[in-house]
């Protein structure tokens, strides 16, 4: 299966950090975030994947690249871990790249992956929101489809006044953790939400969505919303919810990316023990 990674957006929501540098690459501790995304789709047996990006995202593509220089420079110091790494990233995968040239919407980043993925189902993960769970969110997903042979979209409850900031979807739950979709709406108000259940930045799709997309005229924001592009596949096709095990993180919000250092700097053996002495100083 091929995946798509739609990276092309402006990241408004983080300026000034973003003016002149793409959000997917904002460090996670040593990592820039899109690494994860990328490392998530290889650890579930995707290897063929696409990153969709724009004007000031050249970054993403040198960061999966050969880097001859830097590789040199490590050589003649013989610091091998080092070299290790920077040979592994750019032997992750095979990744393409498309330019989305107007920042048109997320509907819009997925569908100008169309020929590159033609006439095949495909996987979809956002380049801005890292999950973390025992078994990779996407596989959890592809796990589903293969039960149901249908797009399946990944989801978890969220606090009802959260709704606003997500995608929100409607359904009947047909086994734990399973919904039958029966409508999407694009950040509701807390009025207007049916559920407080969230779409998460993770999907596998048929391609029959690129003719939905097609036919999704802009909605919010003057954007191509993929919600609006679903609610035209729903007509067609059935759409699966499924609540994954894990914990999201959207860099693309400034607490969040904050919150992702702390808690994975905890994580991390040589930070745990400075980290915990240094938060306890903070809260005397
Ligand atoms: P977001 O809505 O979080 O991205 O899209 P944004 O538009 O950059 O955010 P703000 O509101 O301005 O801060 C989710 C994902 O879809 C991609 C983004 O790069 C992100 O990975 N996207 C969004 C595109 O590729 N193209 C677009 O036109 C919009």
């Amino acid at each position: 299966m091929k995946a798509v990674i739609p990276a092309a957006g402006l990241g408004t929501r983080l300026l000034p950090m973003t003016k002149n540098m793409p959000k997917e690459m904002l460090p996670v501790v040593d990592k820039p975030a899109i690494q994860y995304v990328v490392e998530e789709a290889i650890s579930s047996g995707i290897n063929d994947i696409v990153i969709i990006t724009g004007r000031g995202k050249e970054v993403i593509e040198n960061h999966f690249d050969i880097a001859y220089e830097l590789e040199r420079i490590l050589e003649e110091r013989n610091d091998l871990e080092k070299l290790k790494e920077i040979k592994r990233i750019a032997e992750l995968a095979d990744i393409y790249y498309i330019r989305q040239k107007k920042a048109l919407g997320l509907g819009h980043a997925i569908y100008v992956a169309r020929k590159y993925v033609g006439n095949e189902t495909f996987a979809v993960l956002l380049g801005d929101d890292i999950i973390f769970a025992k078994e990779p969110c996407i596989k959890q997903l592809l796990n589903i489809y293969k039960k149901f042979n249908t797009s399946i979209i990944a989801v978890q409850k969220v606090d009802k006044s959260l709704v606003s900031r997500y995608g929100i979807i409607d359904g009947e739950e047909i086994e734990k953790g399973i919904y039958k979709i029966k409508n999407l709406v694009e950040k509701p108000d807390i009025e207007e939400a049916p559920t407080n259940i969230a779409i998460m930045g993770r999907y596998i799709f048929t391609p029959t969505l690129f003719e939905c997309i097609e036919k999704t005229p802009p909605g919010k924001n003057n954007e191509i919303q993929l919600t609006d592009a679903l609610n035209i596949l729903l007509k067609k096709e059935d759409i699966y919810a499924y609540e994954f095990e894990g914990k999201r993180y959207d860099i693309g919000d400034k607490f969040d990316w904050l919150r992702i250092n702390i808690e994975i700097a905890l994580q991390r053996e040589e930070f745990r023990e400075k980290m915990l002495k240094l938060m306890n100083e903070l809260i005397r």
